[in-house]
């Protein structure tokens, strides 16, 4: 044992092995500030246990909570979560109210919890097609949780990346008319502060889940130099040392937004 971890590949393993650990350090800078995560796989899950695809979502849920503590800490301030697109109104009446009586009875549960963990909840999305029970649940955790600053959890329901920039250049054309703005001086930042997620940083990690390698519409504006990595692994099976494998890879990717890094290889 002992002659083992002296030669030279176990010496290398275990420095390796430090140092990974190190990294994902709670608080390391090196860490993203910002993870937004496609929640994918549910349905998969559940048809390779011949279970409805409801119990997918639900096994998705408890997901939900180990990653968002996870992200609290290792002190990831803010994480973004799929939860229902724009498009997914187009899955069968019984599975959308499933998923919206899901994310009514989670939110209502998981109140209780929030002021002591300094979650602050945002919601990005339109109202437009959800109940109005929900929609005020929605107000009311965002107003109890409005003060709180370890975690910024955004909740994207009934989200959609294109319906949100036309959402803002429509707020954008209303200004204008009334003469607030410019068009002629409009800048990107300013343009980002109509979007849902004004005044928060761009993620700089978007992760998703089940072997799909595409965007769904998640973002659009916001991932523009946003590292990207995914994983055949099913949502309802994404726990936190899949996180820390996906933060680990970030941490060796070599960020350059369009620059060059000196002395970084490629
Ligand atoms: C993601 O899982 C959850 C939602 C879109 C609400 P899916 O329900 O898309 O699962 P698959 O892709 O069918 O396996
Ligand atoms: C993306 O997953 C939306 C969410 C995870 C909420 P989908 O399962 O709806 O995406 P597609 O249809 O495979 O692109
Ligand atoms: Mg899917």
């Amino acid at each position: 044992m002992a002659l083992y971890s002296l030669s030279p590949k176990g010496l290398w393993h275990r420095l390796k092995t430090a140092s990974q650990a190190q990294s994902l350090e709670p608080g390391n800078p090196a860490l993203p500030k910002h993870v937004a995560l496609i929640m994918d796989g549910n349905g998969r899950w559940a048809r390779k246990r011949n279970l409805p695809r409801t119990s997918g979502h639900e096994a998705g849920l408890q997901k939900v909570r180990e990653i968002a503590e996870e992200c609290g800490r290792l002190g990831i301030p803010y994480l973004t979560l799929y939860a229902f697109s724009t498009e997914n109104w187009k899955r069968p009446k019984a599975e959308v109210s499933f998923l919206m009586n899901l994310f009514y009875d989670s939110l209502k549960d998981v109140t209780t919890t929030l002021d002591e963990q300094e979650v602050r909840i945002d919601f990005l999305g339109i109202p437009d097609g959800l109940s109005p029970k929900l929609l005020n649940l929605i107000k009311e955790v965002q107003a109890q949780t409005a003060a709180h600053s370890r975690l910024t959890l955004n909740l994207a329901i009934n989200y959609g990346g294109r319906n949100e920039i036309l959402h803002a250049a429509k707020e954008l054309m209303r200004a204008a008319a009334r003469q607030e703005m410019d068009p002629e001086v409009l800048t990107e930042k300013q343009f980002a502060a109509y979007l849902f997620t004004a005044g928060q940083p761009d993620p700089d990690l978007l992760i998703r889940t089940s072997g799909e390698q595409r965007i769904s519409n998640f973002l659009l504006w916001q991932t523009a130099y946003t590292e990207l990595y995914f994983t055949d692994t099913l949502w309802p099976d994404f726990g936190p040392a899949e996180l820390r494998a996906a933060l680990v890879a970030y941490m060796k990717r070599s960020r350059r937004f369009g620059g060059i890094k000196k002395g970084r290889g490629k």
